[in-house]
């Protein structure tokens, strides 16, 4: 294919290296140099020595990577792929509840923006969320911005008293626990593993729940041969990969996040060729977010 030649020989020539989620394209993911979840994604960045780093995902993640490298060049294909999570929480608002309730300490998922990650004590992803939460001293918690994976936390923090954002995930919220009442019927042998991201009453039903990372991990390990999966269908080109037996039934036909996938090959051309889009974040913003999210990753 002519792109992916272009593509590899463009990487040679600019001394970059590209970053790619789980829920990109499997062109995309097999293009990468390094493939992983959110916490995954940020933990590499860290390690990364070229000059220029190409972010395969949505913005939050392209700007993480930033925050973490201020000295990089960071590119996204196309800054318009926002995480529509991301987008259900202002700095404003955040700001007033922070000023009215002194008392809590903010805990913020990486799907926020660098401003509202500078406002957070402390930021998690969804494979330490239940970590970062035990591990905060005060007993009052705001969870930010995702009230799912925050009920899932604390669904197992007892000792803390957790608010949680209105944020959700309208690509996990449209599984419906009657949706996966049918599939499970249909297919009654079939693991159901699902993203935390996903309301209550689905979770009930899996048998599994954990991050991208957590549920290829568990996949691998697992000794059944077909698998419900109840998250963003870019992950079952890895599960294929670890278990290329198994049988991987989507949870529902389009369960696509189009914000990740408005990162395509032609766009990835392009960002190498041209050095766009370049992500920045003020020099205030990008410390007090660093913070955040380094207090995280000391964990
Ligand atoms: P992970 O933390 O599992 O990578 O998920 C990120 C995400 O955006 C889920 O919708
Ligand atoms: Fe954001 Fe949902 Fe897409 Fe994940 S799947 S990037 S939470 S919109």
């Amino acid at each position: 294919m002519e792109i992916l030649e272009e593509i590899e020989k463009l990487k040679r020539e600019k001394g970059a290296v590209i970053l790619a989620h789980y829920y990109q394209d499997g062109v995309i993911q097999d293009i990468a140099d390094f493939v992983g979840d959110s916490l995954e994604l940020a933990r590499k960045a860290i390690e990364i020595e070229a000059e220029t780093i190409l972010m395969c995902g949505v913005y939050f993640m392209a700007e993480t990577v930033k925050i973490l490298n201020p000295g990089k060049k960071v590119l996204i294909p196309y800054p318009k792929a926002g995480c529509l999570m991301a987008d259900m929480v202002i700095e404003e608002e955040l700001k007033a509840f922070k000023e009215k309730n002194p008392d809590y300490t903010i805990v913020t998922y990486v799907n926020s923006s660098a401003a509202v990650k500078a406002l957070s004590d402390v930021c998690c992803t969804s494979a330490n969320a239940v970590k970062v939460v035990s591990s905060v001293e005060g007993e009052k918690v705001l969870f930010v911005p995702d009230k799912n994976l925050g009920s899932y936390v604390a669904e197992q923090v007892k000792d803390k008293k957790i608010k949680f954002w209105n944020g959700y995930c309208p690509v996990h919220e449209k599984l419906t626990a009657q949706r996966l009442g049918i599939l499970k019927k249909k297919y009654p042998d079939a693991e159901v593993v699902v993203h935390p991201e996903c309301s209550p009453s689905v979770r009930k039903l899996a048998d599994f729940i954990g991050s991208t990372s957590q549920i290829i991990k568990h996949v691998k390990a697992s000794d059944k041969g077909s698998f419900i999966v109840g998250t963003e269908r870019g992950i079952i080109h890895q599960l294929r990969k670890v278990k290329p037996e198994a049988t991987f039934i989507p949870a529902y036909e389009t369960f696509v996040c189009d914000q990740m996938r408005m990162i395509i090959l032609d766009r990835i051309a392009n960002s190498l060729k041209n050095s766009v889009y370049e992500v920045k974040v003020d020099a205030e913003t990008a410390k007090k977010a660093k913070e955040a999210i380094e207090r995280m990753l000391a964990l």
